[in-house]
Parts: C-alpha cells; sequence; structure tokens
C-alpha cells in the first residue's frame, strides 16, 4: 500500500518492477533507523539486466512523497542505496562510519524533507570493493555484527561489486577430498587465520605456530553464507573466488604424474611456507578441480554470480616466460571457468604487473591476457590507479574491460594521507581516454582509516566531472560531527581544511601511500626517517600545519564541551594527535641520532631520548582509551572464533599468536617485520617502548665506534619474539572511552614539555 503514491509518480519514468527486490533496503533502514522505515519509499525501475559483457550506469530520483515519505526511485537496488545515502548526507546531514559506527540515528524526529527534487546518476557501471588482503589485514577476525556495518556501508557508498573471500577454505577442503586426498593431506597446506590472504595467492603455504583448525574452516564458511545472503539483499553482486591451481604438496603423491611447477618464493621465506606446489592449467586434473570448486559454490549459494576472482601470479612469477606458454596458462584457466560455469568472467589483479615489472613486459601481458579469447570474460582490476596505473601502458589492458582502483593503503598502516587531486581528477581523465574502463573501486591492503578518501572515490563514481574537494570536505564534516547542536563549530571546518590541503594533498609521487609512524619500525641508527615507495615514512607536507590543524581541533572542544561525549569526534581527535606524535617523533629521532652520533653520552642525547620515551608513553594510553586505536580488541576477537565449549587453550592461543604475528614479526621468522605495524594502544607500550628503550640504553652504552649492529638487532629481536606468545597478557589494556582525560592530563603536558604547544 505504501508503494501506490510512489508508483503513480513515477509511472512516467519508466517500468515498475516487484517491489519485493527492495525488501533489503528497508532491512537496512531498520537496522540503523529502528522503526523508521515506513518513512521511506524505495521503488525499482527500469529492470537493467545485469549483464556483466553489458553493464549499464545507474541512476535515482529523491523527492517527497504525498504522504510525506521520503521516495527513492531507481535502476537497482544500488541505485537505491545509494540515493538513501544522498538522502541522508545532503538533506539529513548523517551518515554511517568505519569504527565509529552509524551516525544515522542522530536524525531529527521528523526526517527533513528534500524541497526539491533530487537526481544522481553514475559514471560507470561497476562499484568495486576490496582487495584479496584486505581479508587478512582488516576482517580475518570479524564478527557477523563487523561485517553488518561493513555491508551497509559498502551498499550505502553505491558499491555493487564487492569481492567475497570469506570461508573459501571449506570449498578447497570439499574440491580436495573429492579428489582424494585426505584431511590430513590437505589441512597442512592452508595458512593460519591471519594470513589465510597469501595462501589463497600461492605465496605461502602451510602455517607456522599451528595447523588451521576444522572449526575455523567451518565457522568461516557458515559466516560467509550471511555474507553472500546481505550483499545480494543490498544489491551487490559478490566476486567469488576459483581454483588457481595452488594445491597442497601431497597432491602429488596421490597424481605422480600430474604436470606441476613450484611457484616461486616468496618475500626470503623458508621453502617448506613458499615455492607453493601449482597445477599447471592443461593438466585434466586442473579443470576436474575447478569444476567440483565452482559446483560446490553452485550448490551451496545458487548461480548467484558471473564474477570470479582467481589470480595465479601474483608476485609470484610464472615458471616460464615463454609467450606461448603464458598464452596457454590464461587459455586453459579460462576454459575451465567457463566449462564449469558458462557465463563466468575472470577478474584479476592487475598488482602483478606493477609488483613484478621486470618479468611482465609488454608483450609478455599481452599474451597472458590475450589467452582469455573473449574479452568480456575477463575484468581486470588496475589497482593502484593514483600512483602507478599500467592501463596506459597495455593499451587498456588490450581491450579488457577494467576498474580504475584507489590502493592508498599497503599493510593497514595509518598516516593521515590522500591524493585529493588525483583521486578526483584522473579516474573522469580515464573515462574519457579509455573505452573499456567499466569501473570504479578501492583496493586497501588494510581499511584502516582516512575514510573521507574512500569515501571520496566511490562519490566520484556518480559525477562526470572531478568533485571540488573543499566543499566536499567541508559537507564531511558538517554531517560527520552533527548531533551536537546541529551546528558544527567553525573550528572543525578549519582543522579539516588544513588536513584537506596538506596531508590529503599528496602530489610527491617518490612516496605515494599512507605513511607509517617510525616508531613503528625496529629502531635503528639509520634508514628510518624519509623512506619512500609504498611504506614511505616520508612527511610530505609542512608538520606544522597538522599541528595548526590539532590546535583547532582542541579549541573546538574548549568552545563545545560536548564535543567530547561525540565518538567521531574522538576519534578524529586521537587520530590526528597520533599524527602530531608520530611526526613529533621523527624529527626528535633525527636530533637524538645526531647528538650521539658527535659526543655520545651527553646531556644533549640524554634529553631527546627522554623526549622519544615521554612521546610513546603519553601516547599509549591515548590510543588505548578508545577500542578502535587498542590491541586488545584484535587479540579478543581472535579468541573470540574459537570453540567455545573447550577449556584447552591451544586453538585460542594459536588465534591470538597468528594476530599477534601479523602486525609485528609478519612470519616465522620476521621475514616482513613491521609490515602491518599499527599506532595501537598496548602495541606502543608493550612492543614499541620496549624495543625502543633497549635500543637507546645501547645507545648510551657505546659510541660511534663500538657500535655493533648484531649484537642491537639480537637485543631487540629478544623484546619481538617475547611478544609472540600468546596468552601473556603484553599489550593488554582496557578502553575506557575517556579521551578527555587523557588528553588534559597526559598530551597536552607531553606537547607543553616538547615546545609544540
Ligand atoms: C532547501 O534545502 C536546502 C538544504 O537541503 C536548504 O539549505 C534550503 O534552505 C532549503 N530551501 C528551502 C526554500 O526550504
Ligand atoms: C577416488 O577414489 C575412489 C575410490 O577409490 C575412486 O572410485 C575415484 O575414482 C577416485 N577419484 C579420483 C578423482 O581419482
Ligand atoms: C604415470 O606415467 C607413466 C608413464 O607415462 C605410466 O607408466 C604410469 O602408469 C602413470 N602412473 C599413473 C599413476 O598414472
Ligand atoms: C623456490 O623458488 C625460488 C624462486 O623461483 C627459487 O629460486 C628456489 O630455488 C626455489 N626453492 C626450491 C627449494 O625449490
Ligand atoms: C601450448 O598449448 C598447445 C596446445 O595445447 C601445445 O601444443 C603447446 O605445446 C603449448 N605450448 C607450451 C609452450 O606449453
Ligand atoms: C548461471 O547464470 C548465468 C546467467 O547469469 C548463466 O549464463 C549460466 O549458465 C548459469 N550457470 C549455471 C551453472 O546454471
Ligand atoms: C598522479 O597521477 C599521475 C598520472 O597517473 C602520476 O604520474 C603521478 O605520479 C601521480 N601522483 C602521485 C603522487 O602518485
Ligand atoms: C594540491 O597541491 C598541488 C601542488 O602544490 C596544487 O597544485 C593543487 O592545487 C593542490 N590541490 C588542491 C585541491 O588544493
Ligand atoms: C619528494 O619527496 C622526496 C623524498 O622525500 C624528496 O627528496 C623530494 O624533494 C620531494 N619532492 C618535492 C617536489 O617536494
Ligand atoms: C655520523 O657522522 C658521520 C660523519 O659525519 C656520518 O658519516 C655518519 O653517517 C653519521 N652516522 C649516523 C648514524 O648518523
Ligand atoms: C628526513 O627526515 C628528517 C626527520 O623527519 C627531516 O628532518 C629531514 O629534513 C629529512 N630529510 C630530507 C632530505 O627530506
Ligand atoms: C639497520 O638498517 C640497516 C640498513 O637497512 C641494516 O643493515 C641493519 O641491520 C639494521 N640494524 C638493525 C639493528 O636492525
Amino acid at each position: 500500500m505504501r508503494f501506490a503514491s510512489v508508483a503513480s509518480a513515477l509511472a512516467s519514468i519508466g517500468t515498475l518492477v516487484a517491489a519485493a527486490s527492495t525488501q533489503g533496503l528497508y532491512d537496512l533502514v531498520e537496522r540503523r533507523l529502528p522503526q523508521r522505515s515506513l518513512n521511506f519509499a524505495f521503488e525499482l525501475i527500469e529492470t537493467l539486466h545485469v549483464n556483466a559483457s553489458k553493464p549499464q550506469n545507474d541512476h535515482y530520483t529523491i523527492s517527497t512523497a504525498s504522504n510525506g515519505s521520503i521516495a527513492i526511485s531507481g535502476t537497482s537496488v544500488s541505485a537505491l542505496a545509494t540515493g538513501l545515502r544522498r538522502y541522508f548526507v545532503d538533506v539529513a546531514h548523517v551518515d554511517l562510519y568505519w569504527f565509529i559506527g552509524s551516525r544515522l540515528d542522530q536524525i531529527p524526529p521528523t526526517l527533513p524533507r528534500p524541497n526539491h527534487t533530487i537526481t544522481g546518476a553514475s559514471v560507470v557501471p561497476w562499484r568495486y570493493f576490496f582487495n584479496t588482503v584486505t581479508f587478512s589485514y582488516t576482517t580475518p577476525f570479524w564478527s557477523w555484527s563487523d561485517w553488518e556495518l561493513e555491508l551497509d556501508w559498502l551498499a550505502l557508498h553505491g558499491v555493487n561489486l564487492p569481492l567475497a573471500w570469506v570461508g573459501f577454505e571449506k570449498i578447497l577442503l570439499d574440491a580436495f577430498q573429492e579428489v582424494n586426498l585426505t584431511t590430513s593431506q590437505i589441512l597442512p597446506f592452508f595458512s593460519g587465520p591471519a594470513f589465510q590472504a597469501w595462501n589463497r595467492f600461492g605465496n605461502t603455504q602451510g602455517s607456522w605456530g599451528g595447523e588451521l583448525p576444522l572449526q575455523w574452516i567451518h565457522q568461516q564458511f557458515e559466516l560467509q553464507q550471511k555474507i553472500l545472503s546481505r550483499m545480494l539483499d543490498l544489491g551487490m553482486t559478490p566476486i567469488l573466488p576459483a581454483f588457481t591451481g595452488f594445491v597442497p604438496t601431497a597432491l602429488v603423491d596421490v597424481y605422480p604424474n600430474a604436470t606441476v611447477v613450484n611457484g616461486s618464493q616468496w618475500e626470503d621465506f623458508p621453502r617448506e611456507f613458499t615455492n607453493t606446489t601449482f597445477l599447471e592449467p592443461s593438466d585434466p586434473l586442473f579443470s576436474k578441480l575447478q569444476n567440483i570448486v565452482m559446483t560446490k559454490q553452485l550448490d551451496y549459494y545458487g548461480n548467484i554470480t558471473q564474477f570470479y576472482t582467481l589470480d595465479q601470479y601474483n608476485e609470484n612469477d610464472p615458471y616460464s616466460g615463454d609467450l606461448d606458454y603464458l598464452r596457454n596458462m590464461t587459455r586453459g584457466t579460462w576454459q575451465s571457468l567457463k566449462a564449469a560455469n558458462p557465463g563466468a568472467v575472470w577478474v584479476m589483479q592487475g598488482w602483478l604487473f606493477t609488483s613484478n615489472s621486470d618479468f611482465w613486459t609488454d608483450e609478455r601481458i599481452e599474451a597472458y591476457l590475450s589467452g582469455v579469447e573473449v574479452n568480456t570474460d575477463m575484468l581486470v582490476l588496475d589497482l593502484f590507479s593514483e600512483s602507478q596505473p599500467q592501463w596506459q601502458r597495455t593499451d587498456s589492458y588490450y581491450g579488457k574491460p577494467w576498474i580504475w582502483n584507489q590502493l592508498h593503503d599497503y599493510g593497514g598502516n595509518q598516516g593521515l594521507y590522500g591524493q585529493i587531486d588525483n583521486v578526483t581528477i584522473n579516474p573522469i581523465a580515464a573515462l574519457a581516454n579509455s573505452s573499456s574502463l567499466v569501473g570504479f573501486g578501492i583496493t586497501p591492503e588494510g581499511q584502516e582509516g582516512n575514510e573521507i578518501m574512500y569515501a571520496l572515490l566511490l562519490d566520484q563514481a556518480w559525477s562526470p566531472t572531478p568533485i571540488d574537494t573543499a566543499t566536499y570536505f567541508a559537507s564531511w564534516v558538517r554531517t560527520r560531527y552533527t548531533g551536537v547542536n546541529n551546528s558544527v563549530t567553525p573550528q572543525l571546518y578549519t582543522a579539516w581544511e588544513l588536513l584537506r590541503t596538506s596531508a590529503y594533498n599528496n602530489t610527491n609521487l617518490t612516496s605515494n601511500a599512507v605513511s607509517k609512524a617510525i616508531f613503528e619500525l625496529a629502531p635503528n641508527i639509520t634508514r628510518l626517517t624519509n623512506r619512500t615507495g609504498h611504506h614511505p615514512t616520508t612527511i610530505n607536507y609542512e608538520p606544522a600545519v597538522v599541528v595548526h590543524a590539532w590546535k583547532e581541533m582542541y579549541a573546538a572542544a574548549s568552545t563545545e564541551p560536548n564535543l567530547w561525549a561525540n565518538d567521531a569526534y574522538k576519534h578524529d581527535f586521537v587520530d590526528i594527535t597520533r599524527q602530531v606524535y608520530s611526526n613529533a617523533f621523527a624529527s626528535s629521532y633525527a636530533a637524538c641520532i645526531a647528538a650521539w652520533n658527535t659526543t655520545n653520552g651527553t646531556a644533549e642525547f640524554d634529553a631527546h631520548a627522554a623526549t622519544l620515551l615521554l612521546l610513546l608513553r603519553t601516547l599509549d594510553p591515548l590510543l588505548s582509551s578508545l577500542p578502535q586505536f587498542n590491541l586488545a580488541p584484535w587479540l579478543a576477537s581472535a579468541r573470540a572464533l574459537a570453540p567455545s565449549n573447550t577449556t584447552n587453550s591451544t586453538i585460542p592461543d594459536f588465534y591470538e599468536y597468528t594476530a599477534r604475528n601479523q602486525i609485528t614479526r609478519w612470519g616465522p621468522d620476521g621475514e616482513i617485520n613491521d609490515y602491518a605495524s599499527k599506532s595501537w594502544g598496548g602495541l606502543v607500550g608493550d612492543y614499541y617502548l620496549p624495543r625502543w628503550l633497549t635500543f637507546l640504553d645501547y645507545l648510551r652504552s657505546v659510541g660511534p665506534d663500538g657500535y655493533e649492529d648484531g649484537e642491537v638487532r639480537a637485543r631487540i629481536e629478544g623484546v619481538e619474539v617475547g611478544f609472540q606468545v600468546p596468552g601473556s597478557g603484553l599489550g593488554v589494556r582496557e578502553s575506557t572511552g575517556d579521551v578527555r582525560t587523557v588528553v588534559e592530563t597526559a598530551v597536552v603536558p607531553a606537547l607543553r614539555k616538547m615546545g609544540i604547544l
């Protein structure tokens, strides 16, 4: 009944289709605004056939129905969801966020009405989200409610093509069992809970610190069923995994004649954990396994997608560079996909062409891509388009449809960072210059902060001209801090404008991703500051500008003390303080080393060393105060996924170990030490601080002539190894939520002492 008036209003626009499929949106509104879904009316118009080979742009219209409800019509559920957020943000000034959750409940009791009809249209059919490794850096221990927030966020931001990797090991387990491998031959192949992404890529095999239990596999599979069902309800087409060719070494025991080669060694991992066995697509067993993997998913989930993610050579060079060989690899793989599901489209991350560009010459890329003989049977993710786009050099992937993606973040690093120009101007320019560009997307290794940069690109997918970032940031501020008086303290606008034109406007291509705090790195007398590349430690702006932004933020809370009770404000204030600390640490560190190098043991060295320690000691309680900046919830969420009905701590300890190991030593022996480091409470106080204490004590005891690198390394490693032990309680702090007290009693005095305030 509630659709009637809208239906007549829309009659002239297009054909109405069954309202039932909009149920997911009413459910979303009920989840976030209980009992308010009756105030909304969603209508689908013009059913667009979601056909992978001919995708079309979406559009929506927002108006007020005659009964006063908010009427949103659009070409797909995703278009409606995008329109819904547009209403929330532009008319009601509320939104839903990472970390702090939904602030939609701040909406006025009487819904504000749009005073004119608002329309929107996408400039690309596909809005993509996730990197294969986000499933290990960010989501490995997520509960269903974490996923619910994420999926609501994705829907409201117009995402209609997300990756869906959770629980894939269940499918592989089934498939390998069906070809007669035993469970005990299969389980040793899998990597631990925090490392599954690299096993799925064939970079790693096996698990250090324990074996992946069946319990994990079954529980993740159950989670995947919920995720997929919700994705469908919210109008998204999930991209499911497929069989890549990476197999347990034991496969060769069962099939001695199988055509296998060794994958390459990844990141100096020992042989037992890398050089993964790769079954070549030319072997009939490959097609058989592909068929089982795809059929199992069709059986479990239904024929819900045409899209399959499949990466064989991610940071892992092919066995041969012969062009015929490369073409055969893709042709065989493609045919196996089509045999199992005739509508299949192969989605591939294009990262290999960036990371292993020595191997991937233009002619090899062309040969490899040409094995997929129908262009629309493939979809390439240009992975790091804001900085190292590959689509120009590959002539738009030789005609394959592709997506422009912002990568932005490596390893879940946390610096304030963005490229407001490249993320708004470049995708629009690409659209004009490449006829096979079909989407914009987001491919962060870790979803760890700088949320505005992600929202910006997804909103750019609905704007034919580059978004004006000054207006965009101001609107972000207006909406983000709503709930205090319904008007926003002016200093907050100033703070974000300062950030927009500094940290968020990097144009220096030598360091083009989120920067890392050097205190997260193993202490050293050299090579910590000014690192460039994908884990830069450069500060590409005047640090004083961020201090200025901090002062404005702080002043805002003097003007409006209620801000201390505002979750968005608390989050952002902690985040900006973290950056001020990170920058201050870098300059004090440089001064400390210089003092040591000239005359160790002097008062000057001691003063700088004391500053470094003061920074870490006062940052730790600040970060701990909020759960999203605290280590404990990460560890607890890992343990929470272990079976609850046992007193045996082996499994929870193993899950916790993988959680600790990933963000610190990352590998059994520190293979990619500190890659996924975090400025988290507990980690700063019980890991980084002891490392720096050890280091500074050593420097105090020895001058440059007596310095022994091996000795320093050994001492620091002692701290690192000790921290891996699960159940030790090391780094576990409670979150009080009381940011204000820590700021007033610890942060402000520290910054004063350093002359920053
Ligand atoms: C229309 O709405 C906008 C914002 O939604 C508001 O700024 C403006 O004052 C409104 N105009 C009228 C005439 O109500
Ligand atoms: C697995 O073993 C069963 C029983 O020995 C046999 O019938 C079947 O053919 C085998 N499957 C494969 C793929 O070899
Ligand atoms: C492997 O190949 C050899 C030589 O082609 C053949 O004699 C043998 O029967 C095969 N073994 C199996 C298990 O298929
Ligand atoms: C592992 O792969 C690397 C790179 O291809 C190679 O150099 C190394 O010899 C391999 N190791 C073994 C034991 O196969
Ligand atoms: C590629 O596949 C064709 C057809 O199966 C085969 O004749 C050829 O030897 C293969 N080339 C290489 C280098 O593997
Ligand atoms: C799944 O649906 C697609 C159309 O979306 C169709 O092309 C394909 O044949 C179907 N696959 C199966 C296995 O039914
Ligand atoms: C911005 O994009 C251009 C064009 O792709 C590229 O050359 C430049 O390096 C990018 N800037 C940064 C900071 O990555
Ligand atoms: C970003 O910085 C560059 C270089 O300083 C400048 O040309 C550009 O106008 C800035 N962009 C914005 C949106 O402020
Ligand atoms: C870019 O960054 C590098 C490394 O920090 C620095 O050497 C260079 O001067 C910077 N370029 C500009 C134009 O600021
Ligand atoms: C110490 O000073 C010497 C001489 O100026 C210089 O070569 C060296 O790089 C400095 N070492 C460090 C760790 O800064
Ligand atoms: C390197 O970093 C230090 C500390 O942040 C800074 O003082 C120095 O100016 C930087 N050097 C260059 C060449 O950018
Ligand atoms: C410091 O860095 C250098 C250069 O990367 C490295 O050779 C050395 O082993 C490091 N020292 C420590 C103690 O980590």
